[in-house]
């Protein structure tokens, strides 16, 4: 993604150039570390490029776009601790670095921290903004705690899924377009296929990290392999093997499930998606629905003039990382 490395560079700077006071360091710590930790930035660039393609300038957009990102590592640093995630970004979690109540506590600095950058925008567009930001917030809540519940339910399907990955990653990117949209001034209609395009692009990319969470290069992808195996997360991977398996493989993941050796447990599930091609079966699926989010752009996009949300979409959908 070079052609963007511009914004995520601006973004960067913006960060770092945040007042955060020094003390209490236990407090403020944290909030310095995450912030250079890296990321790859996808959802304030959505924010800023969707502005620009509805006419607005760089600058305008980006403390909505900081209020998308500093969101985004307020649910990484709590999501962290749900998930018991060592690594993130190729760096200790919060968590395991300072303590879980720090985490904690820092974590909600952050949320607070995006709506300030969210109340610098005028009173027209204020309360536009805030609506469409809290909804999503609380859908995130929802999803993540989805997600959980998913951990001890043997029984979850494709579309319960689907559902839980929607609210926990879709709508956030779905929102941080949208917010992009509005502050350009778009109109509802633009914004609301942008917010599609978003959806559909959130749920591919969902299940692309649960993908590069077992076969992604850890060096790049920056997280513990197979934490969701360790977890028993019920990815796309588990779900669609638990379709196609036979009486004895699902015995085997019921098995695999209580086994408490990481390390025999990641192999054992490994070896079973292999025997039932799910690898392969779920990239399928992640690319119909990078496929469904191209065709929603396409329809505020002409074919001669593809804004750069048209490039940043392929680059997604061949990420490493
Ligand atoms: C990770 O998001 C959490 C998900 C919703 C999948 P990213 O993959 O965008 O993480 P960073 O911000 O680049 O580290
Ligand atoms: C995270 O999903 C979604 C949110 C943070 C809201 P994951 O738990 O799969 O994200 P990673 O893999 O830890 O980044
Ligand atoms: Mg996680
Ligand atoms: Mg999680
Ligand atoms: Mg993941």
């Amino acid at each position: 993604m070079d052609f963007l490395k511009e914004y995520s560079e601006n973004i960067d700077r913006e960060l770092r150039s945040l007042a955060i006071p020094e003390s209490p360091s236990n407090l403020y710590d944290p909030l310095r570390y995450f912030f250079t930790m890296g990321g790859k930035r996808i959802r304030p660039i959505l924010t800023l490029l969707a502005a620009e393609k509805f006419g607005s300038k760089n600058h305008e957009a980006m403390p909505a776009a900081l209020a998308i990102e500093i969101f985004h590592n307020f649910s990484l640093i709590h999501d962290d601790i749900m998930d018991e995630a060592p690594v993130r970004r190729g760096k200790e979690t919060v968590h395991k670095k300072w303590d879980t109540n720090i985490a904690i506590l820092s974590g909600d600095v952050l949320l607070i921290k995006a709506y300030q950058q969210l109340n610098t925008y005028p009173e027209n567009i204020l309360k536009e903004l805030h609506t469409v930001f809290n909804k999503t917030a609380i859908e995130v809540c929802e999803g993540q705690q989805m997600d959980m519940d998913f951990e001890n339910i043997s029984t979850i399907s494709r579309s319960n899924y689907l559902e839980m990955i929607k609210l926990k990653t879709s709508v956030l990117l779905g929102c941080a377009l949208k917010i992009g949209a509005i502050i350009a001034g778009a109109n509802q209609t633009e914004q609301q296929q942008l917010y599609d395009y978003g959806i559909n692009m959130g749920i591919a990319f969902q299940i692309q990290d649960d993908l590069l969470d077992l076969y992604g290069d850890p060096s790049l992808v920056g997280k513990q392999v197979g934490g969701d195996i360790i977890a028993n997360k019920n990815t796309l991977l588990m779900i669609l093997a638990k379709e196609d398996a036979n009486s004895d493989q699902l015995n085997r993941i019921n098995e695999l499930t209580k086994e408490l050796n990481s390390e025999a447990k990641i192999q054992g599930v490994l070896t079973l998606f292999e025997q039932l091609n799910v690898n392969d079966k779920c990239a399928k699926l992640m690319n119909s629905y990078y496929d469904s989010a191209q065709g929603h752009l396409n329809n505020i996009e002409s074919k001669s003039n593809k804004s750069a949300l048209w490039r940043l979409t392929n680059a997604l959908q061949h990420r490493a990382y």
